[in-house]
């Protein structure tokens, strides 16, 4: 990563987005929250969509945390509803459109018709590279971090790697995201200003970008300006905005 890149820089090549806001959405207009969520998943459709046409190669979309399991039972089981319908309905038109699906989350304890969606989706759609949509579902960051902990721990303890050796490279290779570069952008709907245990690893040096649109209607317009906040940051990295004169530093 180079210090000191400039505002009016280019498109973030990977976004990713807090999708938050479906229930008071629905709740402004007296609808059910499941209403809500409906809609957010239409935004999410659009929200593919205008990011394949701004040249964003990669989105990653939080559809569903580990702390969602809190949820009445029937809200939780409306949003596995959804999540399947998306797959089931949508899979072969993103195929089509050349988008390769990821999905980033604890595995193990998903229901096994769930999972079997899944790995087809991402099976499916592997070889595809106009861009890549990552689904973050029963995702929690901190699980992801403790799920690669405990496989360095597992392998250190077996001998196949050495515990000294461990450094960010090699616990980064052991997340969800192994395969995918950093976000360079984070957006979150409705207002809020948290990250919710969000890509804690991956979006340390990310831009934030906090929105009072609600995610429904969370429009290509949305996007644009979103876009265009990011566009008027300068990004650092840790370094200095103007490369340092080492010379007249010295002198
Ligand atoms: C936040 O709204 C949104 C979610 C918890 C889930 C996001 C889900 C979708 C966009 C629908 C598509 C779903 C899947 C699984 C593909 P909220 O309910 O927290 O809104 P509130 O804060 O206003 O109550």
């Amino acid at each position: 990563m180079s210090a000191g890149q400039r505002a009016g820089q280019a498109n973030p090549g990977h976004v990713a987005i807090i999708m938050d806001g479906n229930g008071r959405w629905a709740q402004m207009r007296g609808l059910p929250r499941q209403e809500g969520h409906r809609r957010g998943l239409e935004a999410l459709r659009g929200a593919v969509r205008n990011a394949g046409e701004l040249g964003v190669k990669i989105l990653t979309l939080y559809s569903f945390s580990t702390e969602n399991w809190r949820r009445p039972a029937t809200e939780v089981s409306f949003l596995l509803g959804l999540l399947k319908r998306f797959v089931e309905k949508d899979l072969g038109q993103l195929h089509a459109a050349g988008v390769r699906v990821r999905v980033i989350g604890g595995r193990d304890d998903l229901a096994a018709d769930i999972r079997r969606l899944v790995e087809h989706a991402e099976t499916v759609t592997r070889d595809n590279t106009r861009m890549t949509l990552v689904v973050a579902f029963n995702y929690g960051s901190r699980d992801e971090i403790v799920r690669a902990a405990r496989q360095l721990a597992t392998d250190a303890a077996a001998g196949r790697i050495d515990a000294a050796a461990i450094d960010e490279a090699m616990l980064a290779s052991r997340l969800d995201t192994a395969d995918l570069p950093d976000p360079e952008l984070v957006i979150r709907t409705s207002g809020e200003t948290r990250i919710s245990n969000f890509l804690l690893w991956q979006a340390a040096y990310a831009e934030f970008v906090f929105t009072p649109v609600l995610w429904p209607d969370f429009d290509r317009a949305a996007f644009e300006e979103a876009l265009a906040e990011y566009g008027r940051r300068e990004r650092r990295f840790g370094g200095l905005s103007e490369p340092v004169d080492r010379a007249a530093g010295a002198a």
